[in-house]
């Protein structure tokens, strides 16, 4: 089939190069010159495991292009999929539907083909395909058919090709036409899928996003009961998920969850629930639980330091919100370099591919590898869990710091093993 995407970010480009891998012909459009630029040469502006070789392989083919905008050019295709960014907006923490319209009514102008499919990619409020639907109608001149679906993503950054190719499941929602093109969309893709309509396919992704957040903040909430009274919250949660009603996956204690979609479709569905006038409290509870236990690590950093923070140099290792990606948005990171800078401590921080020079400038100081981040440190703060953390030399790290004592947010080590090398640890929910 022919597909024309609009939006290559994280989910729009990694959407076009596997739909290309699986043999279609697609063009990834973007209102961004400089990321069209780099795509045209076959270079990948994201860090994600395994794209840029599945870009380049698809560009060589001829089944991938990219260009800057919507034009007649989707003339020449079958379906629009729209994946630009649905931000949250900070009034209300409602879903900004502003660059869909866009998208939308510039589909409208520029489609006269007949039965054309315009398909909702993004993680979108309840509803908005019917919006799409009518924006098509009120902005196309021509008067042609269009048929809207609501296909949303799944992947989860930095698995993001593996997970497209062997998702879970497919949701395909919308009229019959649409679910028809989806489910030919992905007839090479042996994975269940789950045909319904648009309201409950947009619905799908946000309730999933919830719960897997609900899931985080429990575990997170029972957590710092272990911290007050000595429990492990490894151990419980072993112990808890073996039991095969709730099983084993997002169970782990850490500095609670970020990224670009927890933090805004808990707010969004939160924002839903408000706006029928229904009762929020397991949202805010998740969402104020999630921010919470930001403080409760900055106030674990606070009791390990001696005195004051202020002039101390402090060590921070992962700036991503998770591992394998470069993605720093809503990063727990974020939030505990703003505290330790407004408690007066000299900041040096290391991620193998993820930094947070835009926000903080020379505010911190990005160091090239994690030894030079901790020399002189008189505390090491683990905020992701990436594998070269775990695999890190701790003799080499206890030798380079001033005082050997490590706050560790993602539970990357064994207490017993580093107390033992001498290091003052405290953890997550941990004795
Ligand atoms: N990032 C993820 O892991 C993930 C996973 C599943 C779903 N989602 C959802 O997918 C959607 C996109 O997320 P993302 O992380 O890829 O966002 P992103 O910010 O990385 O990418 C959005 C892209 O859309 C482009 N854009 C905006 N307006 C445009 C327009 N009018 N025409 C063409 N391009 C335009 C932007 O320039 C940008 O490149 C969001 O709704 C998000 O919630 C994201």
């Amino acid at each position: 089939m022919k597909i024309f995407i609009v939006g290559v970010g994280y989910v729009g480009l990694v959407t076009a190069a596997c739909l290309a891998e699986l043999g279609h012909q697609v063009t990834g459009v973007d209102i961004d010159p400089d990321k069209i630029k780099k795509l045209e040469k076959g270079e990948c502006p994201i860090y994600e495991p395994g794209l840029e070789e599945i870009i380049k392989k698809n560009i060589q083919a001829g089944r991938l292009k990219f260009q800057i905008g919507i034009n007649e050019e989707i003339n020449k295709f079958d379906m629009a999929m729209i994946a630009v960014g649905t931000p949250e907006r900070e009034s209300d923490g409602r879903a900004d539907l502003f660059y869909v319209g866009e998208t939308a009514r510039h589909i409208a102008q520029n489609c006269r083909k007949k039965d054309f499919v315009v398909v909702g990619k993004s993680t979108v409020p309840i509803g908005t395909a019917t919006q799409i639907r009518e924006s098509l109608a009120v902005y196309n001149p021509r008067k042609t058919t269009f048929h809207v679906g609501s296909n949303p993503e799944t992947l989860r950054e930095g698995n993001a090709v593996s997970d497209f190719m062997n998702p879970d499941r497919i949701i395909i929602g919308g009229d019959k036409k649409a679910q028809e093109a989806l489910l030919k969309l992905y007839e090479k893709i042996d994975s269940p899928k789950i045909v319904t309509n648009a309201r409950s396919a947009e619905m799908i992704k946000l309730a999933a996003n919830f719960m897997l957040a609900l899931r985080v903040s429990a575990t997170n909430m029972l957590s710092r009961i272990c911290d007050v009274t000595g429990a492990d919250i490894e151990a419980v949660m072993e112990g808890v998920g073996m039991d095969k009603r709730i099983g084993p996956k997002f169970l782990k204690a850490g500095v609670g969850y970020g990224g670009s979609c927890f933090p805004k479709d808990t707010k969004s569905i939160r924002s839903i629930s408000d706006h029928y006038r229904l009762d929020t409290s397991i949202f805010d509870a998740v969402i104020e639980i999630n921010s919470e236990q930001r403080k409760w690590f900055c106030q674990k950093v606070d009791e390990i330091t001696l005195f004051t923070l202020k002039n101390k140099k402090i060590a921070v290792w992962g700036l991503a919100f998770k591992p394998d990606t470069d993605d720093t948005r809503e990063a727990p990171s974020i939030d505990v370099i703003k505290w330790l800078l407004e408690e007066g401590a000299e900041v040096s921080v290391f991620d193998p591919v993820a930094n947070v020079k835009k926000i903080f400038s020379k505010k911190i100081k990005h160091c090239r590898d994690m030894y030079e981040a901790v020399d002189k440190a008189e505390a090491l703060l683990i905020l992701t869990e990436w594998e070269v953390f775990k695999q890190a030399d701790l003799k080499k790290v206890k030798e380079a710091m001033l005082v050997p004592k490590i706050v560790d947010g993602r539970n990357i080590y064994d207490p017993k093993v580093v107390r033992k090398m001498g290091f003052e640890y405290v953890s997550m929910g941990r004795p």
